[in-house]
């Protein structure tokens, strides 16, 4: 089986309007409807917002505004039945008449799974950078951009008080890869069908959204997203950087509803290749970051991660 990215995010709001004209403005492309808003990425993936009173929607499980379920993309439906039979074995599990699974995980997080047929991406850019002495841009411009259009949705991260039990379940049962691990703050996920450095990152603190993360082809891409959505007066509390964990250029946006919305490029692509590190967290987090100082780390800020990965929980 293989869980090949987030395929459906549902926000829900008491107005939800606020956090449609967000993502209009942040690039989104989608539709108005009377239940709020359904926004379908190029890969096929989609948010959804909704008012918070819609029947149709499972229970809450966090309080107020914010993210309602989170479905992964799986890549058949014979993986699709894997799921369902594992899963079945200790939880709950229901099916509608398309086939989608809905369950909850060990957090609480309402989660399910469809078989999520992912679009190809365009190939639009090379994004070739000259450097000073490698020029593969050759008579030749850099591609200009008036507007930031997300094409994929990178992550989602959810904070959880018992990281260890995500970790059985996410790992353990739906075969998401561990790429690195932040000491103390949280692990990033890598889903089985996927190469980006993490899908899914689980950060240990109280249940809680943190943040979901949207793919954009190129840095000056993000730029002129920045940009843009600074005009129209989207605040940032983290701003602009690149993290070393997963070499991601990001730009965080507070979301309307809680929570922060990323806008990433220039992220590392791994496969089972891949060595996992143990980082010191803001190490990890700041390899540079606009108007901040870089972190003071004594000692390695990185060393491989122990193999078998030790618990969570027992990590100095
Ligand atoms: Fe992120």
């Amino acid at each position: 089986m293989a869980i090949n990215g987030v395929e459906t995010v549902v926000f829900s709001a008491t107005n939800p309007d606020e956090l449609i004209r967000f993502f209009e403005d942040f690039g989104l492309e989608g539709t108005r409807t009377a239940a709020g808003a359904d926004f379908v990425l190029p890969e096929g993936s989609k948010v959804l917002v909704r008012k918070d009173s819609d029947p149709a929607l499972p229970p809450k499980f966090l309080p107020g505004d914010g993210p309602r379920e989170v479905i992964w993309g799986v890549d058949s439906q014979a993986a699709l039945d894997a799921i369902e039979a594992d899963l079945k074995t200790d939880r709950v599990v229901t099916k509608d008449a398309d086939g989608t699974l809905r369950t909850v995980d060990p957090a609480g997080i309402r989660i399910g799974f469809r078989v999520f047929n992912r679009k190809p991406l365009e190939g639009k850019v090379s994004n070739l950078e000259n450097s000073l002495t490698e020029r593969p841009r050759w008579n030749k411009m850099r591609k200009w951009y008036d507007r930031a259009r997300p094409q994929l949705i990178q992550h989602v991260v959810f904070a959880t008080p018992n990281v260890d039990e995500q970790l059985d379940f996410y790992v353990g049962r739906l075969k998401f890869r561990v790429t690195d691990v932040s000491r103390g703050r949280g692990v990033f996920l890598r889903a089985e069908g996927r190469n980006e450095h993490h899908n899914f990152f689980i950060v240990n603190r109280p249940l809680g959204f943190h943040h979901m993360a949207f793919g954009l082809e190129s840095i000056d891409e993000l730029m002129v997203g920045a940009n843009h959505m600074q005009r129209k007066g989207w605040k940032s509390q983290y701003g602009l950087g690149r993290h070393r964990a997963s070499s991601i250029v990001f730009y965080y946006m507070t979301s309307p509803v809680g929570g922060e919305i990323e806008y990433t490029a220039d992220g590392d692509f791994v496969d089972d290749n891949w060595q996992p590190g143990l980082w010191v967290p803001d190490f990890a987090n700041r390899y540079w970051m606009a108007g901040d100082a870089p972190p003071v780390v004594e000692g390695e800020g990185m060393v491989p991660l122990p193999q078998p990965m030790p618990r969570f929980s027992e990590i100095r």
